[in-house]
Parts: C-alpha cells; sequence; structure tokens
C-alpha cells in the first residue's frame, strides 16, 4: 500500500464567516456534537495512513495549540473519578497522531499557508486537508494518494458543482482519464460562471507533489489579492479525482448547522 505520511492542515485563516464566533474562538476549534472541527478531519487524515499532521496556526490562536497538547491535571482528575471514557476521548487528541504547529504570521492566502509548511514536509508527496469540509472518512484521501502514486503528480479532489455556484471555487479544464480522474488541461480560482471550463469545482482534499513549493515562491496574488494554492497546483499541472459521495462545508453558518445536526443525528442525539 503506498502512503504518504504528511498531512498539512492550514487553520491560519480568519473564519470571517462565521463572526462573531470566530472572533475569540478559532473556527477549527467550534465544537460538532462534543468535538472541534478539527479534530474529525485530524482523524481523517490519520485513517488515510498519515502518522504526521502539520497544522498551520496563527499567533492569534492559542487555543488550538492547547487542545493537541496532554492535559496531566485534568487527566489525573478523570483518572481519579474512573472517568475512563473521557479520560480516553481527553487522551485523543494528543496520541492520534504526531502533531507539529507552523505558524503563519498573516493571512495571506491558502497558498502561502501551505508554503509556510515547506520546512516541516520537505521533499516527499504531502496531504491537505482543509478543516471546515467534512468528508466523513479516510476513502476520498485514500483513493487521492493511490491516484498521486499511479501518476507521480499531484491530484486534488473535486466534486460537480451546480453551475449557479462553480465561480465560488477553483475550477478545473479537464481531459478525461478515466470514469473518476481527469488530467488538469488548466485550473483557475473562481472564475466568472461564463468564463468555467467545467463544473468541476475543488474541494479541500489535496495529495501534492514538493514541487508545488516551488511555484508557491514563484506565485502572486491572485483572486481576492490572496496567494491561491490554486495557482501553484495550475503551474505544476496534474490529475483531479471527482469525488460522488458526500461534503460537508462547516465554514459558513448554514453547513455548520446543518453538519452539527447530521452528525448529532449520525450519534443518535434526538435533533
Ligand atoms: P477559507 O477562506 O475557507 O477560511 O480558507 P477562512 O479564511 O478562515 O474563512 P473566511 O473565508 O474568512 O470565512 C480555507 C482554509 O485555509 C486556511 C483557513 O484557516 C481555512 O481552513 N487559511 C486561509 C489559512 O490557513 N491562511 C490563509 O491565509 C487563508
Amino acid at each position: 500500500m503506498t502512503t504518504v505520511r504528511k498531512a498539512v492542515i492550514p487553520a491560519a485563516g480568519l473564519g470571517t464567516r462565521i463572526l462573531p464566533a470566530t472572533k475569540s474562538i478559532p473556527k477549527e476549534l467550534l465544537t460538532l456534537v462534543d468535538r472541534p472541527m478539527i479534530s474529525y478531519v485530524v482523524e481523517e487524515a490519520v485513517g488515510a495512513g498519515c502518522t504526521d499532521v502539520i497544522i498551520v496556526t496563527s499567533p492569534g490562536k492559542a487555543a488550538l495549540e492547547e487542545y493537541f497538547r496532554p492535559a496531566p491535571e485534568l487527566e489525573a482528575i478523570l483518572e481519579r473519578k474512573h472517568k475512563d471514557e473521557l479520560l480516553a476521548a481527553v487522551r485523543e487528541a494528543t496520541e492520534l497522531a504526531n502533531v507539529t504547529f507552523v505558524t503563519q504570521d498573516e493571512p495571506l492566502g491558502l497558498g502561502h499557508a501551505v508554503a509556510c509548511a515547506r520546512d516541516a514536509i520537505g521533499d516527499e508527496p504531502f496531504a491537505v486537508l482543509l478543516p471546515d469540509e467534512l468528508f466523513g472518512g479516510p476513502s476520498l484521501v485514500r483513493g487521492l494518494i493511490d491516484a498521486n502514486a499511479r501518476f507521480d503528480a499531484s491530484v486534488i479532489a473535486v466534486m460537480e458543482m451546480p453551475r449557479n455556484e462553480i465561480s465560488a471555487y477553483g475550477v478545473v479544464d479537464p481531459e478525461p482519464v478515466d470514469e473518476s480522474i481527469v488530467r488538469m488541461k488548466g485550473f483557475v480560482e473562481k472564475p466568472p460562471a461564463d468564463e468555467a471550463k467545467s463544473n468541476l469545482g475543488s474541494v479541500g482534499r489535496y495529495v501534492l507533489t514538493p514541487e508545488v513549493f516551488d511555484a508557491l515562491t514563484r506565485t502572486k496574488p491572485g483572486a481576492g489579492g490572496e496567494i491561491q494554492l490554486t495557482d501553484a497546483i495550475a503551474a505544476v499541472g496534474g490529475y483531479a479525482l471527482i469525488h460522488r459521495g458526500r461534503r460537508r462545508d462547516a465554514g459558513n453558518p448554514r453547513g455548520y448547522v446543518a453538519a452539527f445536526v447530521e452528525l448529532a443525528r449520525e450519534r443518535g442525539f434526538p435533533v
């Protein structure tokens, strides 16, 4: 089985769509049922075979690091009270993976955030998982890892989007390879709808080759004035894997509420 050991989770953004909550609570720590959003995503990376998780954080998000640090005093209390399940849940955050942090001093864009992880990644393919999108399990990232090994190239996850929403995404100019893979002839961030080359919009999972880092050093601010990961991926080229399963976008209030309710129902809560 091919493996990609390292996963980057960019979590240094401002989370403006969920203000004012995200004024003091990092978006990635907002709770879905009883766990922060980001813990589902770390678990997904680990399920796909990653052992090292590099979280890109910002100077204002100390609470994010705190969550992944051991809490010996709390653990001692839970131990004393024989709250074994809670103890296991508390320890899970520190035991699941080797989690490290790098800081993005300013939110200059997703591409810039990924570039901040360059030293931690080195010269090997790596996964990128955006922490405000949930895919309900590791199979999508697993598929990206397999496709990366098959083509020896970067592979991004895309979904077939409604035409009226396509200009909110990075859009692929596709050349079909098989029923679930296309080669990217082009990849453009947030094109006007009438210029979109397909209905294949990029979603928050990637397995990238390290050449992307060199491309990122050359990438100028693009859509929204941000250094876009899309532009660097477009420069090196690669493939897109069409995901036809579920996606939960919890980065905006509507999607966050839907994700919360659905996950609660799956866990048997009467909501
Ligand atoms: P988003 O645009 O979805 O998140 O970026 P955001 O910027 O936090 O939220 P809004 O748009 O203001 O509501 C996708 C991911 O990339 C990270 C974000 O933390 C998010 O997880 N990101 C974005 C960074 O780490 N740094 C950046 O400069 C921009």
